[in-house]
């Protein structure tokens, strides 16, 4: 049976770890994986921008001995020219696998339910779980262990904290968010979240106070105030978040020893600073490096 990776909710702590694991190896011994998918092809079907999803999986794909083609919104028209489920028969004909990123979940999921190849979450309105793995990844590869963590993070309750709060609290790790008071994550994943925090041990702490989130934090974690799709309410937004700029003050907040986190695109002088995106402290080129071989592999996993 295919198996797809939509959200973090579906995957199990093992194979979470097997995967950060597999990960660790394609890293070291990239040479070992160099025709591991060889013969086999993936589509990306992007309907937003992209750098590190789109770059990483092409290459990643690429130095794993595969082919990789980029459909874009023009080409495509997913949902307009054509339905989701005419665009997933037709390309499980031709690919191995489907790297999506859409406006709408549910394209996703309707994308899954009518292909019989692998459908892998490339973002998506709700969801970023190739960013959240890659990020436990960087989490571990920089404290050497995962046990005992707090993550902060401060800002939107978007996509890539939903994700990151899910596979947190799976694994143990403790989390507080802070958000304006509009602006919190969705409650039915917070609700998901807190169950599986409830299961792990961890704490799962959600208020609008980013100095009390900040305060003795391992790691500092931001994303953009507005996110793609989300344009026409920039100025409200803005206005909304001004409080939430992860500078340094709040990181003084934070452990000695803390990291600073950023999914990228950032925006700088905005979600968080020049001196704190530029500090010791920062890890956000790592952090999207590790995106490239965390995406190989789940594509190992998924594909081979
Ligand atoms: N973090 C991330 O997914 O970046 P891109 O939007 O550039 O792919
Ligand atoms: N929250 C951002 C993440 C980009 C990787 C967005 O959805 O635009």
């Amino acid at each position: 049976m295919k198996r797809d990776l939509l959200s973090i909710q579906e995957l199990g702590y093992q194979e979470i770890f097997e995967i950060i694991n597999l990960a660790e190896d394609v890293k070291l011994n990239s040479v070992k994986y160099q025709s591991a998918l060889k013969g086999k092809s993936i589509g990306l079907i992007f309907q937003k921008p992209s750098n590190r999803t789109r770059v990483s999986f092409e290459i990643g794909m690429f130095q794993l001995g595969g082919h990789s083609v980029y459909l874009g919104s023009t080409e495509l028209g997913m949902g307009g020219r054509e339905s989701v489920k005419d665009v997933a028969c037709v390309l499980s004909r031709y690919l191995n696998g489907i790297v999506a990123r859409t406006y709408k979940h549910a394209d996703i999921e309707e994308l899954a339910k009518y292909a019989s190849i692998p459908i892998i979450n490339g973002l998506s309105d709700i969801a970023h779980p190739c960013q959240a793995l890659g990020d436990i990844f960087t989490m571990e590869e920089k404290f050497g262990t995962l046990e005992r963590l707090t993550i902060s993070y401060i800002g939107d309750g978007n996509n890539v904290l939903n994700s990151l709060m899910c596979i947190a609290a799976k694994l143990g790790i403790n989390m507080r968010v802070a958000t304006p008071k509009n602006y919190a994550p969705d409650k039915e994943i917070v609700k998901i979240a807190k169950s599986y925090a409830a299961k792990s041990g961890s704490t799962l702490e959600i208020s609008n106070d980013p100095k009390k989130a900040a305060k003795d934090a391992d790691v500092l974690y931001t994303d953009v105030w507005v996110s793609m799709g989300q344009e026409k309410d920039s100025a409200k937004r803005i206005k909304a978040f001004k409080n939430f700029q992860l500078n340094d003050k709040l990181a003084k907040l934070a452990k000695n020893t803390h990291v600073v986190m950023h999914c990228l695109p950032a925006h700088r002088g905005q979600e968080i600073s020049d001196s704190v995106m530029d500090s010791r402290h920062s890890v956000v080129y790592a952090q999207a490096e590790n995106r490239m071989h965390v995406q190989k592999a789940i594509l190992l996993k998924l594909l081979k």
